[in-house]
This record gives C-alpha cells, structure tokens and sequence, in this order.
C-alpha cells in the first residue's frame, strides 16, 4: 500500500478512529509531501519560467497521469474509492425517487479529520486583504483542471468576495489547510448557504465551490479530506444536501449541460488561442460573422438599481418555477447575487412604461491572465447568470446582454445551455464547446433531468 492510499485510508475513513491513533500511523510517511531525495519541483521552480511553461504544455498534451472521467462511457470504469462512500446515488442507479440518501440524525464527529503531518486546517478569514490575497493566488495559480499554463484564472479580492459571502455566510465554511512550517496556503474548499428547490423539494442546503489543491500535492487524496471536512463542518449547522458542479464525471449527474461560448473579440481570441474557438474561420470571417450591433435595441433597458430588489426577485421567481432544479433567493440574495458591482456582476432591467419590471437579465465576469504572450497579457469572460422575460423576446434581450458585454469590453460571453437558453444560443452565434458541467446533489436522490429543466447557475 503506498503512502498516499494509506493516509487516505487512516485519514479520511471512519469516524471512530481517534486521532491520537491516526497520528501514529501518520509519522510513516509524509503523503502530501513531494517525496524522493531531489525534490523534481524544487527542480522544476528552479527552471526559467518560459521552459517551465514548455514542460507543462507537453505534460499536458501527452495527458501523463490519471485524470478522472469525462463521459459516463468513461465513469462505468473507473473505480471512484471516495465517491463510493458517500451518500450520493451510484452511477446507473434508476432514479424515480426523491428523498435524503443517509439518515441525517446520526452525531457529527466533533473533531475535524486529521492532516497528514506537516499539515493543519485554518479558517480563513476573508476580511482580512491579506488572507484574502493569499486565496487569489492559491486560485489563481492552480484552479486550472487541464492547465497548459498560457491561459490561467484571475479571480479579483472582489469576485471572491461576492462569490463566497453571500448573505449568511459562514466563515468556518471556509475551509482552508496550510503548510504547517512556512504556512502557505494549499487547499480549499468552500460552502455556502442556499436554499434550493429539487422538483417539489425546497431545502436549506449549501453550494460547494473553489475546491483546490495545490499542483504540487495533487493526486495525493486530499481532496477526500477536504470534502469530508466541510461536510462535517455543515453537519454541525444541521444542514445535510448540497449542491455542486464538476467538469469531471463523478457518481452521479443530476444534469450534465454544456458551455457554450459566443466571441465578442474574436482578434484576440485567436491571437491568444482561446481554447473550443472554431477553427474553420480565418480572422476576416471571424471578424465579419461575430460582428455586432453597437447599440441596445430593447426600449427600456438599463442597469439595475437597490430599487429594482423587488421587481427582480418577483421575475427569477416565477421564472425558475418553470425548471425542476431553481434557487429561491430572499431578496437580500438578489441584492447580493445580483445587484451590479464593477468587473464582477453586472445585471440590466426593462422597465415597461408603467414602471414595472418585466425582464432581467445578468452576466458575471470572470478574467484570466495570458501568459508568455508578447501583446496580450490579459483576456475577461462574460458568464451568464440568470435571463428572465415576461415581454422581451428571449433572444432580443439576451443580443442586447451580448452587445452591453462587449461595449464593457469582454472578449467572450459564456453561457450553458440551461433554462430555455438553448431558444438563443444558435441564432445569437454562440458555438457549442466541448466542456460539459455535471450538476450534482449531495444526500439527495430524485431523478434526472435535461439542461432545459436546471434552472439555477453557481457561479465558480
Ligand atoms: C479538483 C482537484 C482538487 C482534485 O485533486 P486531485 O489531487 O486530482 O485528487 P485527490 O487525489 O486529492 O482526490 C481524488 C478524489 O477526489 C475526487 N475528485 C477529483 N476532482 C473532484 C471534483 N472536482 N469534485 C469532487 N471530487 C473530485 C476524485 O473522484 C477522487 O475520488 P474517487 O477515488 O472517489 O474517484 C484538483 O485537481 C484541483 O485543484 N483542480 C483545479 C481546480 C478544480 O478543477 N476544482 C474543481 C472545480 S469543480
């Protein structure tokens, strides 16, 4: 057995063991430190950064190393040693019903899962700009899942901020682990409050989000304990589902949908590579076919304000009803969620002429840094978050979200094919990429559902 199985066996498995045992069996090795006499990454660090970045694209192109499922074909066989031990529906399984899969009244563990040695949780405390700084760069160095190194994330202090303190955050839900010698940052996982609708279900539960670990201590089975951390740790609040997406294939999809992306500067897109571009068209075409009105054309379109709160609840309201997975915001959640905030959210109404609210529609931003290109140093994304019509035509208004993203200065517009978007994705030239994201419930079984019928969008 090698180290890594052990601690994820001694570590991570029941919760009787105490922890005073599992440090004993833990001084056998060191599992999430890089091992062998020459450290290969001290080795790697100490190269120039361009032939680090020439490495890692041929790592990357070769595809050396495990990687988990992408399709369901590819799931059936694959061993999931975690995944099997948790209450989530087995892949396969026919679900008709719908229902909590473990009894939720049994005790928490009221001591967290034990480290490997050399490691330690810490509650980070997002308040403070340095803690806060010290998550960017955890991110921003290693949220990549397939990382070719030339394009990476650049999440901001502020899109964190909004990502991971909605109203009734809590900050032991910010689960962080540290190196215990030089205390840097190598993991995380996050939860957050929300209440979510399942079909005829409404339940308190939380999103998971930004889990990451470290390049360096990949593969290692921390991300098992991450998991089973913050579950205990929402245990303890007496919340037992959560909801959370995956590019991978874990047991098992509640939806699988997929991105699809509509360029809005298609000259950089290509000069930086962008990768799912279509890659039948010379920049010309490209320029010509993505080409875009310079003006809005819904009469009663603008930004949303702290006045609109109501109207904009009442909207997302009745809309998600229609889809059997939706959120149900307060409406400080949709202040928060919603309200528009500089290069994070950026959220537009139509205003009848009675004064009335009859459509909304949001996009998030999301930047990457462009590495080791001689003009571009950076590209930003629009993300769509939530479109909802009462009068507007849907693909009206969500041409003029694409033309409002692209006079902001976005690059692209991203959106899946959920809710009824998939009524404007082709005619407004998005083109279909090949990245899926599974939605997944945790501790909850109910049937399966298509992209039209997912009604709720978490943002990474
Ligand atoms: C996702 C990530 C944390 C996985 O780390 P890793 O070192 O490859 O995996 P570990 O050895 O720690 O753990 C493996 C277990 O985690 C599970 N796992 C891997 N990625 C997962 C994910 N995104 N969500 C849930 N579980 C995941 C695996 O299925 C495996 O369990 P199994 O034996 O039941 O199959 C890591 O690749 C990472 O930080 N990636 C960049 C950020 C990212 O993609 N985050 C996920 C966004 S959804």
């Amino acid at each position: 057995m090698t180290d890594s199985k052990l601690f994820d066996k001694k570590l991570t498995e029941g919760d009787g063991g105490s922890v005073k045992k599992s440090k004993k069996k833990q001084k056998k090795g060191d599992a999430w430190r890089p091992e062998g006499p020459r450290d290969p990454f001290a080795m790697l660090d100490s190269l120039p950064e361009k032939e680090q970045q020439e490495i890692q694209r041929a790592l990357h192109l070769f595809s050396l190393g495990p990687s988990l499922p992408k399709t369901l074909q590819q799931a059936k066989r694959h061993t999931y040693r975690f995944w099997d031990t948790q209450p989530v529906p087995r892949l396969g399984d026919n679900m008709t019903t719908h229902g909590p899969i473990a009894d939720g009244e049994v005790s928490v563990r009221k001591e967290p899962y034990s480290l490997p040695q050399g490691f330690s949780w810490d509650t980070l405390d997002l308040s403070s700009p340095v803690v806060l700084k010290e998550l960017c760069t955890l991110l921003n160095e290693n949220y990549m899942e397939e990382d070719d190194n030339t394009i990476r994330f650049n999440f901001s202090p502020e899109y964190l901020q909004w990502a991971l303190q909605p109203p009734n955050w809590l900050a032991q839900w910010h689960c962080g682990v540290r190196v215990d010698t030089n205390k840097k940052l190598v993991g995380f996982i996050a939860a957050v409050p929300a209440d979510v609708r399942a079909y005829e279900t409404q339940k308190r539960m939380v999103q998971v989000k930004f889990l990451c670990v470290h390049k360096k201590l990949r593969l290692k089975r921390m991300t098992p304990v991450l998991i089973r951390e913050v579950t205990r740790r929402v245990n303890q609040q007496g919340l037992h589902q959560a909801v959370y997406t995956a590019g991978v294939v874990l047991p098992t999809p509640l939806s699988s949908c997929r991105y699809w992306h509509r360029p809005l500067n298609p000259r950089r897109l290509m000069e930086v590579n962008y990768p799912g571009l279509r890659q039948n068209m010379n920049l010309q075409r490209a320029l010509k076919f993505h080409r875009l009105p310079e003006v809005t054309k819904t009469k009663g379109l603008r930004l949303m304000t702290k006045e609109d709160v109501v109207g904009t609840h009442s909207l997302l309201q009745t809309n998600g009803s229609k889809f059997h997975l939706s959120p149900i915001l307060s409406l400080q959640e949709v202040a928060h969620w919603l309200l528009p905030q500089e290069n994070v959210i950026d959220t537009y109404v139509v205003e009848g002429d009675d004064g009335s609210l009859t459509d909304v529609v949001s996009f998030y931003g999301v930047s990457f840094k462009v590495l080791n290109h001689p003009v571009h140093t950076g590209l930003r994304a629009a993300h769509l978050l939530y479109i909802a019509s009462t009068t507007t035509d849907l693909t009206d208004l969500m041409e003029d979200a694409v033309v409002l993203a692209k006079s902001k200065g976005f690059d692209i517009f991203s959106a899946l094919d959920v809710m009824d978007n998939k009524t404007f994705l082709e005619k407004l030239k998005f083109s279909i990429s090949d990245k899926n994201l599974h939605y997944y419930l945790y501790n909850w079984r109910c049937p399966n559902m298509s992209p039209d019928k997912v009604g709720l969008v978490l943002p990474s």
